[in-house]
């Protein structure tokens, strides 16, 4: 069986083309290399010792993406490309929209042409805007996103509920991600942001290797026990997993379906610090500032449904996630060169 996967030179994609290539999928990487090193496929080798095939396209260009669908026929794809920094969502819009959208779009074209008829898609709990409540269960409304970034995610799942109704023998999985941390345990691989990091985990561990000097806690005020921020952070391994029980869930044609991964269990950012400081020994120091904008007091997943339907569990805990997260950082302190 062979697989499309797009983005996968990524964080979660790599990942991902980590356990296909161990479980014995054939795979074809897509990577425009926008926000990721060609250095990650021969990382992904030394790891799996298997190359997959890759094509630097950008998913943008149809006629270039066209190019890769003469190449193999593939039974699935797997759709990671995007773009995905929150707060440059809103500064370049356009650019968000065009580039998510247009990479979607061209790909269901592709994968109907080419009868191509089972995808995965990488979305995002995003997608739930505010929540009234938490945990968050899939039927649980969707809308309102706080940024263009997910109101793209928001945009592509309603195309593709779309597509899938029109094109009913198509199977399509919306997988809504919590927050993705961690690293491969070999510390070959992990999230290797541009600039300042964004996001909590790798802000985290470049302040626990002395790159930076203290993390800025944004709020210490939100209703929650301790004040700061409730995430339901997952380690990226148990989310690649989560890929390949999706795939196996295809297998029996179960039409559109949407599954929340995460791990069930909310944590807040300074239980988070406790963690990373227990499971490496470093220190954390932090500055408790005010809200971030666009910030949600908290978020985290109910995933029965995964867990039941797909037969999948997060098996790694945050301060799994942590250590994984600090020997990557220590190995790769400028990044994946
Ligand atoms: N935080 C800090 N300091 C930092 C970075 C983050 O205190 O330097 C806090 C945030 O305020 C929040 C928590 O840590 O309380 C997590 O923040 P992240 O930026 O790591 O993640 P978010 O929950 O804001 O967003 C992530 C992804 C989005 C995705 C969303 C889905 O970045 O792409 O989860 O819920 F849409």
């Amino acid at each position: 069986m062979r697989v499309l996967v797009t983005g996968g030179l990524g964080f979660i994609g790599s990942e991902t083309v980590i356990c296909l290539l161990n479980e014995g999928y054939e795979v074809t990487v897509v990577d425009a290399l926008f926000n990721s090193k060609i250095a990650v496929l021969e990382r992904i080798e030394t790891i799996t010792g298997k190359k997959p095939d890759f094509f630097q396209v950008d998913c943008c260009d149809y006629e270039a993406f066209k190019k890769v669908f003469e190449t193999a026929k593939f039974d699935a794809a797997i759709h990671f490309a995007g773009l995905k920094a929150v707060g440059e969502s809103v500064e370049k819009p356009i650019e968000y929209y065009e580039n998510n959208l247009v990479s979607s779009i061209n790909l269901v074209k592709l994968m109907k042409e080419y009868g191509v008829k089972n995808l995965i898609f990488s979305s995002s709990a995003t997608v739930y805007g505010t929540p009234k409540r938490v945990p968050l269960v899939e039927t649980d409304p969707v809308g309102h996103a706080t940024n263009p970034y997910g109101e793209t995610k928001i945009m592509i799942e309603r195309i593709l509920g779309d597509f899938q109704l029109a094109n009913p023998d198509f199977n399509i999985a919306l997988l809504r991600y919590f927050n993705p941390i961690g690293a491969h345990p070999s510390g070959l691989l992990g999230e290797d942001p541009n600039g300042i990091p964004n996001n909590l985990m790798p802000y985290i561990s470049q302040v626990a290797i002395g790159k930076r000097d203290y993390l800025r806690v944004w709020g210490g005020d939100y209703p929650t026990p301790d004040g700061t921020g409730v995430r339901d952070y997952i380690h990226v391994v148990d989310l690649a997993e989560g890929h390949m029980a999706t795939l196996k869930k295809l297998e029996d044609k179960p039409g559109l379906v949407v599954y929340n991964l995460g791990t069930g269990k909310g944590t807040s950012v300074l239980e988070a610090v406790s963690a990373y400081e227990k499971a490496t020994g470093a220190k954390v120091p932090y500055k408790i500032l005010e809200r971030r904008s666009g910030d949600v007091a908290e978020n985290y997943a109910n995933c029965d449904k995964a867990n039941t339907e797909l037969k999948w569990h997060a098996r790694f805990n945050v301060e799994d996630a942590c250590r994984d997260a600090y020997n990557f950082q220590k190995k790769n302190p400028d990044g994946i060169k």
